[in-house]
């Protein structure tokens, strides 16, 4: 398929008084790994919101692989293709690592997280096959040696990066992922962006990805759109978005 993967046009969400995201547009090309970025408050994870259905736009169009989907359940979108990771981490703390992701399976089929919940028992009883999925996507955020631990028991770090496998277990097309390196040493922000790049490298996704340290967003992104106060100030690749004086100025305080 040609075309863009992701296009938001002119995106636009009001809550009363505030223009949380105005008027924002940008593409994410098929292969892409693109980074929004932007200071507190400033509209990334209401983007997240729009894309993946929490909100439904204002105004303005998202389009997935040419199909607008601003207003469409959050499970439909899932089924589409699109799945996302939470800034606050979102796992079931009593399941295994293994369970939280065979729960990312159903989501491929369940209208939400808690109905995907309730098939998971006599499921992962029956089928060895999910299991082994799940256990591929472990190897590749290195949890495979704590699958059988309680999620609630990992570290910070490690439970960002279940997240990451419990969305890739849905098998999207477009992945989102809201602040992956939150809470991580350098050793594991390190090993993160490695993870980031196998991801779309060799299962083909497309990322797009909000993240606060710089150096993880500049040293993996190859386009970063920049929004303040709901708007977006720049776009485009690290270097012009490391020197762009707005940018500088809203947000990065001096050259990075
Ligand atoms: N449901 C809501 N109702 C009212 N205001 C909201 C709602 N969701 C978000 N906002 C507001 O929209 C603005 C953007 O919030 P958002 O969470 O998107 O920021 P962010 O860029 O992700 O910031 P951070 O880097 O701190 O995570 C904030 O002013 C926030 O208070
Ligand atoms: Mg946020």
């Amino acid at each position: 398929m040609t075309g863009p993967v992701l296009s938001l046009d002119k995106a636009t969400i009001r809550f009363g008084g505030l223009v949380a995201v105005n008027n924002v547009s940008f593409d994410l090309q098929r292969g892409d790994l693109f980074g929004l970025i932007g200071p507190n408050g400033a509209g990334k994870t209401t983007c997240f919101n729009l894309i993946t259905g929490v909100y439904k736009p204002t105004s303005g169009s998202i389009k997935f692989k040419g199909q607008e989907i601003g207003g469409l359940p959050p499970a439909k979108i899932c089924t589409l293709g699109v799945c996302r990771t939470f800034q606050n981490i979102r796992l079931f703390p009593a399941l295994s690592v293994l369970e939280n992701v065979v729960v990312g399976a159903f989501l491929r089929k369940s209208t939400s997280l808690f109905s995907a919940f309730a098939y998971l028992p006599p499921a992962i009883a029956e089928t060895g096959r999910l299991r082994e999925e799940a256990m591929a996507l472990l190897e590749v955020v290195n949890l495979a040696e704590v699958a059988s631990s309680r999620s609630a028991d990992l570290s910070y770090g490690k439970q960002r990066r279940l997240e990451i496998a419990r969305a890739m277990a849905t098998r999207p097309e477009l992945i989102l992922l809201d602040e992956p390196a939150a809470g991580m040493n350098p050793q594991e922000k390190e090993e993160l962006q490695t993870t980031v790049r196998r991801i779309r490298d060799e299962f083909d996704k497309t990322v797009l990805l909000i993240e606060h340290d710089m150096r993880f967003v500049m040293g993996l992104c190859e386009r970063i759109v920049v929004l303040d106060h709901g708007e977006e100030i720049a776009q485009g690749p690290p270097e012009a978005i490391r020197n762009d004086p707005k940018v500088i100025e809203a947000y990065l305080g001096e050259a990075v």
